[in-house]
């Protein structure tokens, strides 16, 4: 149903149905209303879905990796089946409205498949699926002008802030950073590296919910924060925030990552080892290969590929097999398991392999997951 300003205007004094809206499902509200997953400007039908997973394109032939959907239980639809619009609450305040297109059955199977590219209920990913409801809501939305969506940090979350920052700051090739973890000097590397060819980087961490054991955003801001004032070009270099929900869908949510940042004004996008990747459901450079399948320039954004990025002790610096030809044992790595064994017995890590200010938050914050 095509959802006009007339019936809009008729409508308005129907009753109205509303639904409490998890926190993933407000990023989405606001990344749709706020332009950040365009051309998507709302949750999308059966058929977009079934097209996004099997083609990675809508079927208009824009590309589009992840299929954004609206999951709803068996309950709820039977409530809804008359509405033509439903009300998203964020705990008791009205976020926005959706307006009711389509109601459909998802297909998890097809979903996990493609997106996921696993079904084993391990993976963060399966994990909300299967517990995620059965239907979705397929429609377009608008959010409520007194609402916005609670990220902490306070830092620059919409495309329009980060486009009026660029046009400021005079930046036409912006490079973008995602990260959901405290960044360590391989970041850092990547980060620098790709800012020498461009005009400006943006630190775009993600912000939206992340499985239960990754650090906590309070934690990783303050980390972001300490690292871009002592080791970055303050002209340079902007942190801001990506207010998405992290999928751990490796390659298909590298596309997604790099897609949106378009919206954002980035015109190169680092993917390095593994990215979005989690255990060893994808290849370590899977999340790379994949931009092949994509004509140049069809995505809207360049990718900035890194291999593994490590410090060498002979180099006297961070590289890669790129540019380092000695053997492993010159090699500064810590696995992510002793690493956090050492920050939880408060012993700071080699320099080599994060800040001293860096780690000092994470022994001060406690936690086991860095
Ligand atoms: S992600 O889920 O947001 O990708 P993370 O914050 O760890 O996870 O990584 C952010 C970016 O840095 C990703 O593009 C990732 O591939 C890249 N990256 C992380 N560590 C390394 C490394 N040692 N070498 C090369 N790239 C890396």
């Amino acid at each position: 149903m095509l959802v006009t300003a007339e019936h809009r205007e008729a409508s308005r004094y129907a009753p109205v149905h509303s639904l409490p809206a998890t926190f993933r499902q407000l990023s989405d509200l606001y990344l749709l209303a706020e332009g950040g997953y365009a051309p998507i400007r709302g949750f999308l039908n059966g058929s977009e879905t079934r097209a996004v997973c099997e083609t990675m394109h809508l079927t208009s032939g824009e590309p589009w990796s992840i299929p954004i959907v609206f999951p709803i239980d068996a309950q709820t639809k039977a409530e809804i089946a008359s509405a033509d619009r439903v009300v998203l609450l964020d705990g008791n305040q009205p976020a926005g409205t959706l307006w009711i297109e389509d109601i459909f059955w998802i297909d998890k199977e097809l979903f996990a498949d493609n997106v996921f590219r696993t079904r084993d209920t391990a993976h963060p990913g399966i994990d909300w699926l299967s517990g995620a409801g059965e239907y979705s809501i397929a429609g377009t939305v608008e959010v409520c002008s007194d609402w916005t969506l609670d990220i902490p940090g306070g830092l620059p979350i919409s495309p329009r802030e980060m486009l009026a920052r660029f046009a400021a700051n005079g930046w036409r090739k912006v490079v973008g950073f995602q990260t959901r973890n405290p960044m360590h000097r391989a970041h850092e590397f990547c980060t620098k590296i790709a800012l020498e060819t461009a005009d400006g980087l943006v630190i775009h961490p993600l912000l939206g919910e992340t499985k239960g054991d990754d650090t906590p955003v309070e934690v990783r801001l303050a980390c972001y924060d300490v690292l871009l004032r002592n080791y970055y070009a303050n002209d340079r270099a902007l942190l801001a925030g990506f207010p998405a929900w992290m999928r751990y869908a490796g390659p298909r949510e590298a596309i997604f990552h790099a897609q949106v940042r378009k919206n954002y004004g980035i015109t190169h996008f680092v993917v390095g080892r593994d990215h979005a990747g989690i255990g060893d459901y994808y290849g370590p450079y899977d999340a790379q290969e994949i931009f092949s399948e994509f004509e140049p320039g069809e995505l809207g954004v360049e990718p900035v590929f890194f291999d593994f990025v490590h410090y060498c002790r002979v180099c006297e610096g961070m590289a890669s097999k790129k540019t380092c030809p000695h053997p492993l044992d010159q090699h500064v790595h810590l696995t992510g398991k002793v690493l956090r064994r050492m920050l939880r017995e408060g012993c700071v890590p080699p320099s080599e392999f994060t800040r001293p200010e860096v780690a000092e938050i994470l022994i001060a914050a406690g936690r086991e997951s860095v």
